[in-house]
């Protein structure tokens, strides 16, 4: 087993490789992520999976993958710890303005049909719900596509986000708002002015004009059916449906379909579905997307 020491000033950091893990013990792993989270993990994901429990069982003081099992199965204080190791077993991966196509899809079409026609810029709040928001650069992104829509177009409407993940660790970080200076790069400038304060040479924090708007809520995807939320005009969900398997996500997206209203959108990320057909949704044409609106039977003929 490789071990390597690292001398720091005071502190004596010591590596350990995980320890092996059987089949038995890997079925055992992968269907308890699987059942509690929908997340499937790809084969070539065990080291990960190794890493992160090491790591994680270190930190406690367990060095037996089924005794840590056992820990995490048990009750109240296995539930506390689970909200931890799932910040671990899962990948947090955002950016600002991430994918520029559906927003600029958002901005020349859901846009201006929410807040400029007759028929619905009258209407009461315009709700946007960032599902798998990891630590809140997507829900802020659509909060300034939206506020600079209003503003440019003296649109009046309120709008709120809420923004859910599984993982507490990545919600806190998204509720602090604050961002390292690499992480912006992809904010235009005049809406970086906008919207954050710059809070010491490399950090910058966002105004509290957009953090009113966007409410973050731990939220676990399979549990939609349970969730209080009203009806949403947009839905976006983007990067976390790869992580699922097939019937999970059919399963999510039924859910999703209802949190919908009639006209509303839903926007995935390009390529993580195929070939899904739904009764009430109608595909959206626009190049380098995947989105589906909600038919709006009243004014259908
Ligand atoms: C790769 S990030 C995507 C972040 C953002 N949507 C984006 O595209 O930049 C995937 C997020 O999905 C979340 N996630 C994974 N499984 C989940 C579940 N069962 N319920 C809710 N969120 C989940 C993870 O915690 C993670 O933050």
């Amino acid at each position: 087993m490789a071990v390597e020491d690292h001398k720091s000033d005071k502190t004596l950091w010591r590596y350990r490789a995980p320890a092996q893990m059987d089949q038995v013990q890997l079925a055992m792993w992968t269907e308890l992520l699987e059942k509690r989270t929908g997340i499937s993990l790809a084969k070539n994901r065990k080291s990960f999976l190794l890493t992160s429990l090491s790591t994680r069982m270190r930190e406690l003081g367990y060095c037996c993958y089924d005794e840590y099992f056992q820990y995490l199965i048990d009750g109240r204080r296995g539930a506390v710890e689970w909200e931890i190791l799932v910040d671990r077993l899962t990948v947090h991966e955002s950016r600002f303005y991430r994918d520029e196509r559906a927003l600029s899809l958002l901005q020349e079409k859901f846009l201006p049909e929410q807040c400029l026609q007759t028929a619905t810029k009258e209407q009461d709040t315009l709700n946007v719900w960032s599902l798998g928001c990891a630590t809140g650069e997507e829900a802020y992104s659509l909060a300034m596509l939206i506020d600079d829509f209003m503003l440019k177009n003296n649109v009046n409407r309120y709008y709120s986000i809420t923004a859910s993940d599984i993982s507490s660790a990545s919600l806190s970080t998204a509720r602090e708002g604050v961002y390292h200076i690499n992480r912006l790069k992809n904010v235009p400038l005049n809406l970086l002015n906008l919207f954050f304060t710059r809070t010491d040479k490399s950090h910058y924090r966002i105004n509290d004009r957009l953090r009113k708007r966007v409410c973050f809520a731990r939220l676990n995807i399979l549990h939609l059916s349970r969730a209080k939320l009203g009806m949403m005009d947009l839905i976006y969900c983007q990067n976390v449906l790869i992580y699922f398997k097939r019937r999970y996500r059919q399963m999510i997206l039924e859910h999703l379909v209802k949190h919908l209203r009639p006209g509303g959108l839903l926007v995935l990320g390009a390529g993580e579905i195929s070939a899904w057909k739904h009764n009430d949704m109608q595909p959206v044409n626009y190049p380098g997307t995947l989105a589906f609106k909600r038919i709006n039977r009243d004014t259908q003929a």
